[in-house]
């Protein structure tokens, strides 16, 4: 069921890091974001796959994690993620991508996780560091990574309480996602 899938989709940050997708799994995936909706149909958005455990490695020092958790640094050795697609945009095509990097964001995480991976997507990164790592050309925008692996952490959904965005990590290492009710969001039913 579509819903079941949704809420199972959450950002996920700590994996089994000998448990990589494959290279087919991964195009899968972004076959699944390429077919999402497009501002004017522009499709500028193109993608980097990493999977060699050098390059998993270098991405990782580029990258910041879950900012509330302030006693946190991110995933220790061994828990890290297997795999990144990273999301540029091909700025020749078009500069303004609109909500396509949500929409393909979405797309390839529910793909992944309708196969047991999960992921979480990145946008606090080392620009220039991971530009130069990458050997991203001129012409192309990081917008966001989506970081990937079999997810060995528990995540919960839960009710928001007076208003507090802020996830937290219980005793048992279950990590907590307070949502704003239905009746928060729905302004009106005119
Ligand atoms: C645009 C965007 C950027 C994000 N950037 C980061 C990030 O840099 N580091 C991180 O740990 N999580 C990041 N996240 C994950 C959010 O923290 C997460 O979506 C939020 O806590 C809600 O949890 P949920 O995805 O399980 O619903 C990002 C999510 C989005 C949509």
């Amino acid at each position: 069921m579509l819903r079941e899938l949704v809420a199972k989709n959450r950002s996920y940050r700590r994996f089994y890091e000998n448990e990589k997708p494959s290279s087919e799994q991964l195009k899968a995936w972004i076959d699944l974001a390429r077919l999402g909706a497009s501002g004017r149909n522009a499709q500028t958005i193109k993608y980097m796959i990493i999977l060699s455990e050098e390059m998993c490695e270098s991405v990782f020092e580029q990258l910041a994690w879950a900012g509330y958790l302030q006693d946190w640094d991110g995933p220790r050795k061994g828990e890290r993620p297997s795999a990144y697609v990273v999301m540029v945009n091909d700025d020749a095509l078009g500069k303004n991508y609109f909500s396509d990097d949500g929409i393909a964001a979405q797309n390839l995480l529910l793909g992944a996780v309708e196969r047991g991976f999960g992921g979480c997507i990145i946008r606090a990164f080392k620009e220039k560091e991971l530009r130069e790592l990458l050997k991203i050309e001129a012409g192309y925008s990081i917008i966001q990574l989506i970081a990937l692996g079999k997810p060995k952490e528990e995540v919960v959904i839960e009710e928001m309480n007076n208003g507090d965005i802020k996830y937290w990590r219980d005793e048992n290492g279950v990590h907590h996602v307070p949502k704003r009710g239905i009746d928060e969001i729905i302004l009106e039913e005119l």
